[in-house]
């Protein structure tokens, strides 16, 4: 999907013609369950908040960067190149992002270079997830692969957002629409079988908490601060994969 993909997608996704709007109503709810332990962690918002990547969203509190100048965006730029001051930022959300980007490295680096002294930045990335563009897929990334990604700040809580029943419910979906050569087919799959199997994500509710769920997670997380003070954690589990089978 090229850029003019997304922002045809964001658009859609937000316009008020009826056939979008009726979309939105029938669309299912996310099969991914986030684990509310994840959000348990004294890092306030500052004065000055970042949010990365949130094109067609509006985030109370955050300057707002995207590669795209769509509703939501307050500036249009690449993460890899922040045009902000050093230390200005008490907190960074950058979800669901680095998999997008040509060099994470050097998003890091700047998130760590306009982070405030103390302060957070919440990073969230997919490890079992099915590609998606925005406008590119680049990764995937392990619990492990994303705290040695976020080396140069101190990571102090990690885990996994969304558990091993996200993972099997969103491949499911795939797997049915792969065999689906026809848009229209597939978007009335999507619906259907989305309203059928979503209960079935609350089974994460207790998944979760099993040493093994790492294994196959969905989405993994870590906090990270910018040397300085000592945070508050409220609770931070993390879910492990034990080595070996
Ligand atoms: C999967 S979406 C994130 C969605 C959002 N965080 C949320 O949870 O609703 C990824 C976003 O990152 C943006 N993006 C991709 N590469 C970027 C870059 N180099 N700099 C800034 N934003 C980028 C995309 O345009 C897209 O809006």
């Amino acid at each position: 999907m090229g850029p003019e993909n997304v922002t045809d997608l964001y658009r859609r996704r937000h316009s008020a013609g009826w056939r979008e709007r009726l979309f939105r109503i029938l669309n299912p709810p996310d099969l991914c369950l986030p684990d509310p332990a994840e959000l348990k962690i004294d890092a306030p918002l500052g004065r000055w908040n970042l949010y990365i990547g949130g094109a067609g969203c509006f985030v109370d509190g955050y300057v707002n960067v995207d590669l795209f100048p769509l509703p939501g965006v307050t500036v249009a730029a690449s993460a890899e190149r922040l045009p902000f001051r050093s230390d200005l930022f008490q907190r960074v959300e950058c979800d669901a992002v680095l998999e997008h980007v040509e060099n994470p490295g050097a998003v890091v680096a700047e998130i760590g270079r306009v982070l405030s002294p103390g302060g957070y930045a919440h990073f969230v990335v997919p490890f079992c997830h099915p590609f998606h563009e925005y406008p590119r897929d680049y990764r995937r990334y392990t619990l492990d692969g994303l705290k040695q990604q976020a080396g140069g700040l101190e990571v102090v809580a990690s885990g996994w957002r969304t558990g091993p029943t996200a993972t099997l419910l969103v491949f499911v979906l795939e797997y049915v629409k792969a065999w689906l050569p026809w848009r229209p087919a597939r978007v009335v799959a999507h619906g259907v079988l989305g309203w059928l199997v979503f209960p079935l994500r609350y089974l994460d509710v207790i998944l979760r908490r099993s040493p093994r769920a790492g294994r196959i997670g969905n989405h993994c997380y870590v906090w990270a601060r910018k040397n300085g003070q000592t945070a508050t954690l409220r609770s931070a589990p993390s879910l492990s994969a034990p080595r070996g089978v």
